[in-house]
């Protein structure tokens, strides 16, 4: 099983630390495994031409940016299983991973019936953020697995939470069982 696991936040804090103990369960459980960090990825923003939807529903991620994005789309177009992490910024999920998802134009038609998860953390309240990740799904036809939502606000306050990895590693488990 192929899964690709993006991290939406601009620092290596708490999205990254939990989608890190994500991926490594489900490496251990023999799923291959691609971690994309926004964070360090050249993903510009999209200029809203519509040139990516010429192929209709069978389009392969033609874009006119030349960036990180190309090595992405066959990626999306290959992987089983998609997870996205994000924290809550104004309680929706962050510029870099929305950016992320408008890119995802050039192929969207082609993620129907893969799995997706979503991860997202905030310092007081989630908000809109898991709801703006499972739209995303219900947008693009993709099997929602679930979600891990935390609260915390320092880099490092994640890795403190109790129970967190029992969580983490029980939505390895659904993603992987479908
Ligand atoms: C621009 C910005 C907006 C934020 N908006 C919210 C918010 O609306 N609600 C909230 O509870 N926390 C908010 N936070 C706090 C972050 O969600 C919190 O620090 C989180 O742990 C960051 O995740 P990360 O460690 O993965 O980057 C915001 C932080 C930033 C930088």
């Amino acid at each position: 099983m192929k899964i690709v696991a993006v991290c939406g936040s601009p620092r290596k804090g708490n999205s990254e630390w939990m989608l890190t103990k994500l991926c490594e369960e489900l490496s251990r459980r023999g799923a291959e495994v691609e971690m994309l960090l926004l964070r360090k990825m050249d993903v510009q923003m999209c200029r809203g031409c519509l040139t990516c939807e010429k192929g209709g529903k069978k389009r392969k991620g033609d874009c006119v940016i030349k960036d990180d994005m190309l090595d992405v789309y066959p990626r999306l177009i290959a992987a089983d299983a998609i997870v996205l992490a994000t924290p809550g910024y104004m309680e929706m999920l962050s510029g870099l991973l929305k950016n992320f998802l408008d890119r995802t134009c050039a192929v969207w038609p082609r993620l129907e019936g893969k799995r997706l998860a979503g991860l997202a953390v905030a310092e007081e309240g989630i908000g809109q953020t898991i709801m703006n990740l499972k739209w995303y799904a219900k947008l693009c036809q993709m099997r929602w697995m679930g979600s891990v939502a935390i609260l915390a606000k320092n880099p490092a306050d994640a890795a403190r939470i109790p129970g967190l990895e029992n969580r983490l590693k029980r939505l390895a488990r659904k993603i992987i069982s479908g």
